[in-house]
């Protein structure tokens, strides 16, 4: 890992939450600008320490765990998922993938690894394990291409069932993503919406993800921005690496296939 010029006291000073009230706005635009200060590369490397370090039940790493692209080999794999995976028979995102390599090849049971997803916001613990992990295999394709493959029978199913799931509206609110996410110029407050129909709003937006939250004072990823989006939607918890998450995240990275990650991205 080689922080360039990454200056410890930017890096310290992000790593707190900024409340409006401390910092100007252009003070905090400043800051998200600032690639090389991106407290998110601390986040990687306890990711890859974490990767390498012999853990559970049969004290192993994650080091063979296979992301699509044959045992072992992290280096753009991310940029090539979700994929279909012939063990499990499913199409997995990297998180879901995680999962099933902590399961199968350290021994720990599903519920543990699930146990303690997200971050919790509000307190000062930091990135939990999986995302520091994610942070860390998804680090292994930046600057590449994002391509997730379409040939298998369950890929395209997995991608019609995400494009369903976006325009369907549903819970109480009767919205769907695209109620928020199929125009230019929408906003909320002063946060503008991502255009999931604009190309280029997409492929930036995918890009930069797992992204350092500023406001939330860690790395996040698709599966969390699913989790909080359903929220948006006041609809219940949608379940890590389910099948629902992971064709919606499937969705996303097809729309916006031909883009270039650049990671890890900084975010409000
Ligand atoms: C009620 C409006 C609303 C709905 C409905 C909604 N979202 Fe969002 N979405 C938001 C807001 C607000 C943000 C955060 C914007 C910010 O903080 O800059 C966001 C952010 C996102 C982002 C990250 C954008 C970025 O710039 O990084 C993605 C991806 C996303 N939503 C996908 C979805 C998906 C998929 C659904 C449906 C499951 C959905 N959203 C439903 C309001 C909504």
């Amino acid at each position: 890992m080689k922080y360039k010029a990454m200056s410890l006291g930017v890096a310290l000073a992000l790593a707190v939450p900024l409340a409006w009230g401390e910092a100007s706005v252009e003070e905090y635009r400043a800051a998200l600008a600032d690639k090389d200060a991106n407290p998110g590369l601390l986040t990687i490397d306890k990711g890859e320490i974490l990767f390498k370090e012999k853990r559970g039940p049969k004290n192993a790493s994650l080091e063979k765990c296979d992301f699509g692209l044959g045992a072992g080999k992290i280096k753009g794999a991310y940029a090539q998922m979700p994929r279909y995976f012939k063990d499990t028979n499913r199409v997995q995102d990297v998180e879901s993938r995680l999962v099933t390599c902590m399961v199968k090849l350290q021994g720990f049971t599903e519920a543990e690894v699930k146990t303690h997803v997200f971050a919790d916001q509000r307190s000062n613990e930091g990135n939990t394990d999986l995302e520091a992990l994610t942070a860390y295999v998804a680090y292994q394709s930046n600057g590449m291409e994002i391509n997730p493959p379409l040939k298998h029978p369950m890929e395209k199913e997995t991608l019609s069932l995400g494009e369903a799931l976006f325009w369907r509206r549903t819970g109480p609110m009767d919205f769907a993503c695209s109620t928020c996410h199929a125009e230019d110029g929408k906003r909320i407050r002063l946060q503008p919406l991502l255009n999931v129909l604009n190309k280029k709003d997409i492929q930036a937006t995918m890009g930069a993800w797992p992204t350092y939250r500023v406001s939330h004072g860690v790395v996040r990823t698709m599966e969390h921005r699913m989790w909080d989006c359903n929220w948006q939607m006041r609809t219940p918890d949608i379940d890590y690496g389910s099948p629902a998450a992971v064709a919606l995240i499937a969705y996303l990275t097809h729309q916006a296939s031909g883009g270039v990650y650049d990671l890890p991205g900084m975010k409000r």
